[in-house]
């Protein structure tokens, strides 16, 4: 069974233009849709602003879609009571980019890790610290870390800390969005193994969100590319790596500097920038920036349709750009 399934997940905000104008709408997520296993790795990836903490915020009941569904272990999200969404909560967690957005400066790690045992489970004070310590120990820190604060680690411990707190209660869903992208190159390998390691022992499925599709290729098992809310292309994460069927997904690859370029990848440059998210392109969204772009593509909203085992959003796709 699929511990989370997304279906035409959308989130619109309304934006003010001031006084006198009508609110705009920034679609920020838009027809999302995907199903994640147990101990599977789903990796979203786009540019900045493609909608991608949006997509957290929602997958992790943050924030309310403003349509669409979301099942989180066979259990509707929408619709759900107080009750039910607390204990939803509990199967969803968070990691971030920067540790500090969930870390409190002023308390010991060890009961901020103790905090989540303390509020929801029975518990004693000695049981709780003995969870807190092989949870320590799990993630590469030292039980006598216990009562040290945030800023007496490194970048890349207090990541670690922050993971820790996320596996606290056993999540069925950790969604990480951009983990290692504010640790030092050398600490980045470092903290991915941890999240790898974590989910052979616990079996957890990641939603592992960054801008970077050559990282997350290695730690995933499907990809999905996002180009302002929407989905481009969805498949196997090793197939999209080598065969990229959307020209915005070869695009991000070729902008990604690799230790082995390969000669026979065709090379498309990003050009033009992003578009005004409050007024986004008629048909492919993608189509200013598409080497390939033709007046269907103007006109047309391709569908999410699908080609060599996954799905992807172009009316060229297979035709253009790949080897
Ligand atoms: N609360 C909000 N109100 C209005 N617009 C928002 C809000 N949150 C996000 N947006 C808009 O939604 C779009 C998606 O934003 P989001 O932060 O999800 O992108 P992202 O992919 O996470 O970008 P980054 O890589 O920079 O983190 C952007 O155009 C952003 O300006
Ligand atoms: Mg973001």
């Amino acid at each position: 069974m699929s511990v989370l399934v997304a279906r035409d997940l959308a989130r619109h905000y309304q934006v003010s233009r001031g006084l006198f104008r009508e609110n705009a709408v920034v679609r920020a997520l838009d027809g999302i849709s995907f199903a994640l296993e147990a101990g599977q790795t789903l990796a979203v990836v786009g540019e900045s602003g493609c909608g991608k903490s949006t997509l957290a915020r929602a997958l992790t009941l943050i924030e309310q879609p403003t349509s669409g569904s979301l099942q989180i272990a066979g259990q509707e999200v929408t619709g759900a009571s107080k009750a039910e969404r607390k204990q939803l909560r509990r199967d969803v967690q968070m990691v971030f980019q920067s540790p500090y957005a969930s870390l409190n400066p002023r308390q010991k790690i060890g009961d901020q890790l103790a905090e989540p045992l303390l509020i929801n489970t029975g518990l004693s004070r000695a049981e709780r610290q003995e969870r807190v310590q092989a949870m320590m120990r799990q993630v590469g820190l030292r039980p006598e870390h216990y009562p040290r604060y945030p800023h007496m680690f490194s970048g890349g411990q207090r990541q670690r800390i922050a993971i820790a707190r996320a596996m606290m209660l056993g999540p069925k869903v950790l969604v990480a969005d951009e983990p290692t992208s504010a640790l030092d190159v050398s600490i980045q390998a470092q903290v991915l193994n941890l999240f790898m390691d974590l989910q052979e022992e616990f079996g957890t499925a990641y939603v592992f969100i960054s801008h970077n599709l050559s990282v997350v290729q290695h730690v995933a098992d499907r990809v999905l590319v996002m180009y302002l809310g929407r989905p481009m292309e969805l498949g196997p994460s090793e197939r999209v790596h080598d065969r990229p069927l959307h020209p915005y997904t070869q695009a991000l690859l070729s902008a990604t500097p690799t230790l082995h370029p390969d000669p026979n990848r065709p090379k498309i440059r990003l050009g033009g920038e992003l578009p005004n998210p409050l007024d986004p392109p008629s048909g492919c969204v993608f189509h200013p920036r598409c080497p390939y772009a033709t007046e269907r593509c103007r006109q047309e909203v391709p569908a999410f349709r699908p080609l060599d085992e996954r799905l992807v959003a172009c009316h060229y796709a297979g035709e253009v750009g790949v080897a």
